[in-house]
Order: structure tokens, then sequence, then C-alpha cells
């Protein structure tokens, strides 16, 4: 199954993609995380998109596609993958059914602007592993310290409110005239971003059953 998750920043991308992927036994690719790791190690890609990231621009097409090419041409993704935060843009969607991989499968998670901000600076990511708590609503269970790896949580640079509100400008301009896109294509399906994570999972395996995946 290849399975994209479309939402803006703070929507629940990421928590639902882990979530699919523990339930399915595909991978989920997050680019954001791939291009956090780059930077974290100091790469050319790292790099190249430092001021993209702290700004909460996109990085240009051309790298992200590549980027995507690589990782899904990876022997566990052989049996399918689900996309969390690519394609960000028509381009981008263009290129992955140039690659043959069009999505069986397009989810919107829906949430509105006025939360997002509160997910989004509630938001604590692991500084070893990458995993993402949030301080109300999907808490550590050891406080200030991961529960997988005991890494230090800490906050994202980009969660700020300033770049919350830069990173919503450009997913209303850029990256939310990919749902007409897919709906033109009868792909797509929208799914409310529930108050509980566990109640959006329900909500995202119901609408993976209804399309017969
Ligand atoms: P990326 O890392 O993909 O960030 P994003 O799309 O802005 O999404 P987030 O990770 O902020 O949110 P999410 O929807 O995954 O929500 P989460 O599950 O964490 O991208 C970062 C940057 O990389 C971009 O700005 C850009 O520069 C670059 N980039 C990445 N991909 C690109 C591309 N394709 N093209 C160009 N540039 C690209 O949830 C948020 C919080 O809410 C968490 O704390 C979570 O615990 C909590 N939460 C989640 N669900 C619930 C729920 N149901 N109830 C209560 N709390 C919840």
């Amino acid at each position: 199954m290849k399975l994209i998750l479309l939402g803006a920043p703070g929507a629940g991308k990421g928590t639902q993609a882990e979530a699919i992927s523990r339930q399915l036994g595909i991978p989920a690719i997050s680019t954001g995380n791939i291009i956090r790791e780059a930077l974290q190690s100091g790469s050319p890609l790292g790099l190249a998109a430092k001021a993209y990231l702290e700004s909460g621009a996109l990085v240009p097409d051309e790298v992200v596609i590549g980027i995507v090419e690589e990782r899904v041409a990876q022997p566990d993704c052989a049996r399918g993958f689900i996309l969390d935060g690519f394609p960000r843009t028509i381009a981008q969607a263009e290129a992955l059914e140039q690659m043959g991989l069009d999505a069986d499968l397009v989810l919107s998670l829906e949430l509105e602007d006025g939360i997002i901000e509160e997910r989004l600076s509630g938001r604590r990511i692991c500084q070893s592993c990458g995993a993402s708590y949030h301080i109300q609503y999907n808490p550590s269970s050891k406080g200030d310290a991961c529960n997988l790896c005991d890494g230090p949580l800490i906050s994202r640079q980009d969660d700020q409110p300033e770049t919350i509100r830069q990173r919503l400008a450009v997913f209303h301009k850029q990256t939310e005239p990919l749902k007409e896109y897919y709906r033109e294509r009868g792909r797509l399906r929208c799914v409310d971003s529930q108050e509980r994570v566990e109640d959006t999972t329900a909500l995202v395996l119901s609408a993976l059953k209804e399309a017969a995946i």
C-alpha cells in the first residue's frame, strides 16, 4: 500500500504515520525528519536546507524529490510506505507519479489553524531518537525524558509562534491545492484530527478499510 498523509503543520501527520506504520508493518517516511537528521549531522543537504527550515519555508522541490526517490528505493519499501509531509507542492506530486508511485490513498488530516499553535507549542521531540510527544495530549511517562530511549525532550526550533504562522501560510498557499489535485483523481479522503490521538487513529484506520486497501 502506498499512502500519503496530507495536512497542515501540527495536524498530526507524524503521529498518525507512526501509528499506521506499526499497524500495517510498512515504513513511515517523513521528509521533515530526514531533513532534520541531515541538519543535525551537518551534511551538505542539511546545510542547504537550514535557512528554509528555520524560516518555515519549503525546501526546493528538486532537493526533496531526490530525497524521496532515494528513500522509496530501499528494500523496506517493497510492500509499500506511508509518506508524511510529501508531496507538498503540485510539482512534487507530479514527480511522484513520474516515479511510477501513484498513491493508493491520500488522507488529509483536518484541523483548524487556531488549534495548531497549541498543538505545536506543546510538542516535545526526543533529541536522541526523534520520537514525538505532547505535554498535555501525549506526554512521556518519564517526564522530560523519552519513553523509548531516555533521551532529552526538547521543542523543535520551528515551533516558535512566528515560524508556526509562516508555516501555516505556506501550507495554505502551496500545499492545500493538493487536496483538489487528489480529489479530482478520486484518491482523497478527509479525516478530522480529533482531540485524542487514538480517536484519530481509529478514524484513519476506518478510512483505509472503507477504501478497501
Ligand atoms: P515537517 O517536519 O514535515 O513539519 P510539518 O509538516 O510542519 O508537520 P509537523 O511535523 O509540524 O506536524 P505533524 O502534522 O507531523 O504533527 P505531529 O504528529 O507532530 O517539515 C518541517 C520542514 O521541513 C518544513 O517546514 C519544510 O521546511 C521542510 N520540508 C519537509 N517536507 C518537505 C517537502 N515535501 N517539501 C519541501 N520542504 C519540506 O503532531 C503535532 C503535536 O500534536 C504533537 O505534539 C502531537 O503529540 C500532538 N498531537 C498529534 N495528534 C494529536 C491529537 N489527535 N490530539 C492531540 N494532540 C495531538
